[in-house]
């Protein structure tokens, strides 16, 4: 890990984003190690937090996620300060900037920073051009040593953008601002172990390869099922819906992967092309697009009482290739529901069976690569049930990701997106290609939204009637 010091600046700092996911991501890194010997954690939000302040909100984030469990972050919240601004003003980055040169000066060097933008979609566009205008993308204050050396690299959450058309505007305009090599599109779902090893099961394994194919697979289920409702992020929800919020990126980077062709080097270019060009091909049946939204949603905080913003959706798509010409790819997303299921289903196609008559039917294989409840990886096959008629019976092989493993070793997704943009391994992180592939797809959808019916669904239930499991 280098030596060079290191500056991680989270916009939106007091937000859900960070005492959620970003503040322990960065407790277990430092805690492991990983992270630079100089580093600084700089939360830049409008709230009105001392240093101290701010600390002290990092320690409750971290406490809350141990549920009460004693832990001790004191040598790690020393890293963090605080520097309070407001995203709109132009004055706020300009002092943002002061303090930032200042903290350089002081180290007598040049530091990498990393910019996070943990802040709601719609202020990328205010963000980016004053991190631009204030002179804040150049690495740091002329005068210091080690000035061609520092970097300067971005790391922005989805969803990109609105729709096509707006997200190739702010690319064009981050396009301007940075290098590709300096922007991180996160989708935290490629940096899940579970994701990651789609790659590795496909590709390193004779087994399932040459059945890869719609000679030998009947249909693919993504799914994305979550008992939570919106709880508290209704402000940033209510307008984005279920389709933006994880269907343009989470589950179209399941199918990427599991319906991609070998890139044949682990490399970042080879993967992020291949993900690309299985998006290019993908078509939506537009007949089979379902859309719902949970009773009760109206009165969530934060929601307006008549939005129209879908809490599930579900569609059936095609991936139009030799390989997978004909095979339905189902994918289904929903807040409030019974159980939670995020999961990608290949359904083999049925075997003829040596086994009587009555049994015949219906031999179905199916692999499962599980992400919630729990990460796994499924194999339900046909066995004879013991005794003395011959019947057969379903059964599971199956691994667990945490078994064997102590948990805390596993490294959760947010800790390896932003070690990985510290390294600057673009691999787990969406092209602009991509991107632009993802919103391809999304927006004639999202042309159609206002005139598709929104059908109610009970909290707890498995959403729209007229959507039950295929
Ligand atoms: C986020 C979505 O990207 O992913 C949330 O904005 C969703 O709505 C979350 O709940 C699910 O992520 P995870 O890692 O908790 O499964």
């Amino acid at each position: 890990m280098s030596q060079k010091p290191l500056t991680i600046v989270i916009f939106g700092a007091t937000g859900d984003l960070f005492q959620k996911k970003l503040a322990g991501a960065l407790f277990d890194l430092h805690s492991k190690g990983v992270l630079p010997q100089k580093y600084e954690i700089v939360g830049f939000s409008r709230k009105p937090f001392s240093h101290d302040q701010f600390r002290a909100f990092i320690q409750n984030a971290l406490a809350v996620r141990a549920h009460g469990k004693i832990i001790e972050p004191d040598e790690f919240v020393s890293h963090a300060l605080y520097h309070q601004g407001d995203l709109m003003s132009a004055e706020s980055y300009e002092s943002l900037g002061a303090f930032l040169a200042e903290r350089d000066r002081e180290h007598g060097v040049c530091s990498d920073k990393l910019f996070h933008l943990a802040v709601p979609p719609n202020l990328y566009e205010t963000v980016f051009t004053r991190l631009s205008a204030s002179g804040l993308a150049i690495p740091c204050a002329p005068g210091l040593p080690d000035e061609e050396e520092a970097w300067t690299r971005v790391l922005v959450e989805k969803p990109f953008g609105n729709n096509e058309k707006e997200a190739a505007r702010l690319d064009t305009l981050l396009g301007k601002l940075f290098e590709e090599e300096q922007i991180f599109r996160i989708d935290h779902y490629l940096a899940k172990e579970a994701m990651q090893n789609i790659i590795s099961f496909r590709f390193s394994n004779g087994l399932f390869e040459p059945l890869w194919s719609r000679k030998h697979i009947e249909r693919v289920e993504v799914r994305f099922d979550e008992k939570e409702d919106v709880a508290t992020r209704g402000s940033f929800y209510d307008g984005v819906g279920a389709l933006r919020d994880v269907g343009q990126n989470h589950l179209l980077q399941m199918l990427a992967l599991v319906a991609m062709e070998n890139p044949k080097e682990l490399q970042a270019e080879p993967i992020r092309k291949a993900r690309a060009r299985v998006l290019k091909n993908a078509k939506v049946d537009f007949g089979s697009i379902l859309r719902g939204q949970y009773a009760g949603y109206l009165a969530e905080k934060g929601v307006s009482p008549d939005s129209k913003t879908e809490t599930y959706f579900s569609l059936r798509a095609s991936i139009q290739n030799p390989r997978w010409r004909g095979v339905p790819f189902l994918l289904r997303s929903g807040k409030a529901l019974k159980e939670p299921e995020v999961s990608i289903s290949v359904f083999f196609k049925p075997a003829p069976c040596l086994c009587p008559e009555a049994h015949k039917n219906a031999h179905q294989n199916v692999l499962t690569f599980s992400f919630s409840p729990k990460e796994e990886i499924s194999v339900l096959f046909w066995a004879k049930r013991p005794g003395f008629d011959f019947q057969l019976e379903p059964k599971r092989l199956a691994f667990s990701f945490s078994e064997g493993v102590i948990e805390h070793k596993i490294p959760n997704a947010y800790e390896r997106v932003l070690l990985d943009a510290i390294r600057g391994d673009q691999t787990l992180f969406a092209s602009t290609e991509e991107v632009k592939e993802q919103w391809k797809i999304i927006t004639p959808i999202l042309e159609k939204w206002g005139k598709l019916p929104l059908h109610s669904y009970e909290k707890g239930s498995e959403g729209p009637a007229e959507g039950a499991r295929p």
